[in-house]
């Protein structure tokens, strides 16, 4: 993109532009256990293990977590079939993305403004998912915490869009459907949107979002308060 973009809207990838719980549903029956509790596990031990090894300085990269979150699963849920866990980690390359994301992309981009994704995961995960999903045309920038060996909330992560655009924190709005990720982008300075899927209770009161919409629908025409 050439000149000054008016703003730039920065997505997070899993959970918000991608629906990460899309891996384990499309293995249905195949797996044999509980779909909503093994993919909301493998989930969660996927972000604990981000924390915990930038609290600890022990970076691993994010699809390294990914599987490591996905054997903890397989001991926790000793009825889910292994024979699983390529179909999984596969399907987890190839995420859907959420049906409104690509039109809430491209009607950002048509009003002047940049568009990015600034993820945790790795740059291969990030391309794969993107090409996969058919949003490459949609977004100017690719952006993972992979070249800082530490995972979001650090403060740097976010920075790495300023280092990109050139902007300033206010002209940065972060959009995230998870809280704790909200809280991380307001602290740092960005104008933050919550996407709120799970219509799960405001966090962090402190550190509150700008906005909160249920998914990425009305993005496009938010009036700024
Ligand atoms: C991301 C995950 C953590 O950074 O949602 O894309």
């Amino acid at each position: 993109m050439t000149g000054h973009p008016l703003r730039v809207f920065v997505f997070d990838a899993y959970g918000t532009l991608f629906d990460v719980h899309a891996a384990v549903f499309r293995l249905g029956d195949r797996l044999g256990a509980d779909l909503s509790a093994f993919s909301a596990l493998w989930r969660n031990k996927q972000l604990e293990y981000s924390w915990v090894r930038t609290l600890s300085g022990r970076y691993r990269d994010f699809w390294n977590l990914t599987e490591e979150a996905l054997d903890y699963c397989f001991s926790r849920f000793p009825e889910a079939d292994r024979a699983a866990r390529p179909a999984l980690l596969d399907a987890y390359r190839r995420l859907d993305a959420y049906p409104e994301a690509k039109g809430e992309l491209e009607a950002i981009r048509s009003q002047g403004h940049a568009t990015a994704i600034l993820s945790n995961g790795t740059e291969t995960m990030l391309h794969q998912a993107v090409e996969a999903a058919g949003l490459e045309t949609c977004l100017d920038a690719i952006l993972s915490v992979d070249g800082l060996q530490r995972f979001k909330t650090v403060p740097e992560t976010y920075a790495l869009v300023l280092d990109r655009f050139a902007v300033a924190p206010e002209n940065v709005s972060f959009q995230s459907s998870n809280g704790w990720d909200i809280a991380g982008a307001t602290a740092f300075g960005f104008r933050t949107v919550w996407i709120n899927r799970a219509g799960t209770p405001l966090e962090y009161p402190d550190l509150a979002p700008r906005h909160i919409l249920p998914s990425l629908t009305g993005l496009s025409t938010l009036k700024e308060t």
